[in-house]
């Protein structure tokens, strides 16, 4: 049996145990106050929220505006809207129990705003902000003049040493704690750096050691360490909790909560879930933020990764010469059987990569892509598909034909889109959803029941 002892998060004593933040519009108000009434960490997430109508219904979030700096603008309102929709969702539900935190993505477009302007308008309901997703310098900051904590969400002591060193030491009496995230085994964005070997776990202790003496370093002994990614038993990290070298630790759970009754995918997302098999989770670089990213293996995964093999590299002359758009470009001549069969099988529409290549789409592919690019909301502060960046409007980079819009793509998976070609984040433990008997004959717990079994240890 385990043996929780509460800990003192954002101001309060409450279980160690957090949900994690989902986006888009996976954990919610609903689903955040769940987790606080349960006397844990409830975090909804921030990034596109959902508002609602009259009856109930989430506002569908359309732009009208025709140029992409009037869009963005429209995305800010949803955005503001929604986070404090769901912010008030939260503390209603929570019963003025546990701690209710807000997550976001730095790397979200407009973040710096949309945070503030959230905060401003429903920070009674918000105990702390939870983000990850790129470096938040100015989080500490922003938190701070709300009497709200933060949370930075890092994958490696040296990333919070620098965060720390360069902002967070300036903000340090509302630093609440520090999420690790397994950069190999968590759902949604992986903050795996270049040095570091996607096809190569690290066992997650060691970096904890090394993350924990560079806390310590900074006179943030007393500070919890938010263990995140890969845990699904307790009982499995036995020996991580009242371990003198860690210190205080909490366990976040971000596939998990996926299916509970508050859950607004649990119904729809369910057989996909039960169905997985260990290795259906797939770590790529597909996303266009250029982060990894864990999602199931799904259609649009397998449509994309074979887009990649479908590539050419341009060459300065060469015999063989493609059409892309009307222009001529030479392409790297020992490609031409390849290049041949490929068009023989539909995929004859040739769109040129920043990275001086050629891929090969069916035409309605290529239309697809001009459309989603050209229907840019400006989601993200640089956009590698659309080549859309918030400082200077564009990256000067050619849109890159082999990454996809993740704001579609995630709204979609979240209101009732086909599942097999959206996109579908969950951690590379989500396999245990079919092999755990806690969920045998189809059974979704509620949220309570499901921080219960966890606090059990299973
Ligand atoms: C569907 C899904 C969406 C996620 N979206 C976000 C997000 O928007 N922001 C974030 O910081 N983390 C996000 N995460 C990561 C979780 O908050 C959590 O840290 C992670 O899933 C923990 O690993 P686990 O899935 O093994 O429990 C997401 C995870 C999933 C499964
Ligand atoms: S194209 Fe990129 S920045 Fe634009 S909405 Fe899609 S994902 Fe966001």
């Amino acid at each position: 049996m385990i043996k929780l002892n509460l800990q003192k998060i954002s101001g309060t004593e409450v279980l160690p145990l957090a949900e994690g933040g989902k986006g888009i519009s996976i954990s919610t108000g609903e689903t955040c106050g769940a987790w606080a009434a349960a006397g844990a960490v409830g975090t909804f997430s921030a990034v596109n929220a959902d508002s609602y109508d009259k009856n109930g219904d989430a506002i569908p979030q359309i732009y009208h505006g025709s140029a992409r700096s009037e869009r963005r603008r429209e995305l800010i309102e949803y955005a503001v809207a929604g986070g404090i929709t769901q912010a008030k969702i939260a503390r209603e539900r929570s019963d003025g129990k546990g701690r209710i935190h807000m997550n976001v993505m730095w790397e979200m477009g407009s973040c710096e705003e949309i945070l503030t302007r959230i905060l401003e308008g429903s920070k009674e309901c918000i105990h702390g902000v939870v983000c990850g997703a790129g470096m938040p310098y100015a989080l500490g900051e922003i938190t701070s003049k709300f009497g709200v904590y933060y949370y930075p969400i890092v994958s490696s002591a040296r990333a919070f040493s620098a965060l720390f060193r360069r902002s967070f030491k300036k903000a340090q009496d509302f630093l609440g704690g520090v999420v690790y995230e397994d950069p190999w085994l968590a759902g949604g964005h992986n903050g795996l750096s270049n040095a570091e070997n996607p096809a190569e776990p690290v066992n997650p202790y060691l970096r904890l050691v090394d993350l924990r003496k560079t806390m310590n370093d900074f006179g943030l002994q007393s500070l919890p360490i938010i263990i995140a990614g890969g845990v699904w038993w307790l009982s499995e990290w036995e020996d991580y909790i009242g371990n003198k070298e860690l210190g205080a630790v909490a366990f976040q759970f971000g596939t998990r909560p996926i299916l509970t009754t508050e859950s607004p995918v649990a119904k729809a997302w369910q057989p996909k879930l039960m169905s997985l098999k260990r290795g259906d989770i797939k770590l790529t670089q597909l996303s266009p933020t250029g982060f990894y990213s864990s999602a199931v293996n799904n259609k649009m995964l397998e449509n994309l990764l074979e887009l990649q093999e479908r590539q050419a590299a341009i060459v300065e002359s060469s015999p063989l010469v493609v059409r892309v758009f009307g222009r001529e470009v030479c392409v790297d001549p020992s490609q031409s059987e390849k290049i041949t069969s490929w068009i023989a099988n539909g995929f004859s529409t040739a769109m040129i990569t920043p990275d001086d290549t050629v891929v090969f789409v069916t035409p309605q592919q290529a239309e697809q892509i001009l459309r989603d690019q050209k229907n840019c909301c400006c989601c993200l502060s640089m956009c590698r598909f659309s080549s859309w960046c918030s400082h200077k409007e564009s990256t000067g980079k050619i849109p890159d034909p082999r990454s996809f819009c993740i704001q579609k793509s995630l709204q979609a998976a979240a209101h009732g889109g086909n599942l097999d070609q959206s996109l579908v984040f969950a951690g590379h433990t989500a396999y245990r959803f079919g092999e755990d008997p806690f969920y045998e004959n189809n059974f979704i717990p509620t949220t309570r029941q499901l921080v219960e079994r966890i606090a059990s240890g299973y």
